[in-house]
């Protein structure tokens, strides 16, 4: 197990996975651990699903057909400002353009980037998804920090265990297809989701991890 300097250190988006399942009783573990987040007032507002098995297939094949039949994303809440400011523009294409390259997958190749695209809708082939939500009538800018510390910490106990996700806003555009596929979640605001499992072996593109800004741009010491 790595200790928490090293998981958050090495943790990367992992977009390829071996075809192997996480036993139940390790997903518990994490989950278990992950609800130790703190929120405001401990009001604990996260709702989350994992998605696995013959559903998770289900849903695999529901999102690859809509990918392929062209559909909107239509999703509950806005995730960014738009357009986005021209810093985190600026980071933003970095990024975008940083994978393909890193993939070998030039401009003009329109297959490639197709194909690439629809990776996202398989959920890169990992064995599991969580799905994060709230519900609808507890939606605040507050509730939805609340719920991404459970999910950072879900996704550094799973690089601690050896194993990887890839927080995804993909499922998050197309929420009404996560509710069909999660019971009783009329109600859920859909935030994102996070496909993990084991990471596979030697691959190239989970190598890819864009660079993050030095401190200086983002930390200030007032004193
Ligand atoms: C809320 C959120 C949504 C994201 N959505 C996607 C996505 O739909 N597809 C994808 O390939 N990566 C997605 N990412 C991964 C980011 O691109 C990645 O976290 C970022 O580039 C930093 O790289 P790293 O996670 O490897 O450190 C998302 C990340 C977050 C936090």
């Amino acid at each position: 197990m790595l200790d928490i300097f090293s998981a958050i250190n090495t943790r990367n988006s992992i977009r390829e996975y071996e075809n192997t399942e996480i036993p139940m009783e390790e997903i518990e573990r994490i989950v278990r651990t992950a609800g130790q987040a703190p929120s405001s007032k401990n009001t604990q507002p996260w709702k989350l699903f994992l998605v696995r098995g013959q559903a998770m297939e289900a849903m695999r094949n529901d999102f690859l057909q809509g990918f392929d039949e062209g559909m909107k994303p239509h999703p509950d809440f806005a995730y960014s400002p738009n357009p986005l400011p021209a810093p985190s523009l600026k980071l933003a294409r970095e990024c975008g353009i940083g994978i393909f390259q890193h993939k070998g997958i030039g401009r003009e190749d329109k297959d490639k980037r197709h194909l690439h695209n629809r990776e996202n809708f398989a959920f890169f082939g990992a064995p599991h998804i969580f799905v994060l939500g709230v519900d609808k009538d507890n939606f605040t800018h507050g509730t939805v920090m609340d719920c991404g510390f459970v999910l950072n910490n879900i996704m550094n106990l799973l690089t601690a265990q050896g194993y990887g996700s890839c927080p995804q806003y993909t499922p998050a555009a197309y929420p009404d297809l996560l509710r069909k596929h999660i019971p009783n979640s009329e109600n859920i605001l859909m935030i994102t989701g996070l496909p993990f499992g084991t990471p596979k072996k030697d691959s190239h593109v989970n190598k890819y991890q864009p660079a993050r800004l030095p401190i200086e741009e983002w930390f200030s010491v007032v004193e």
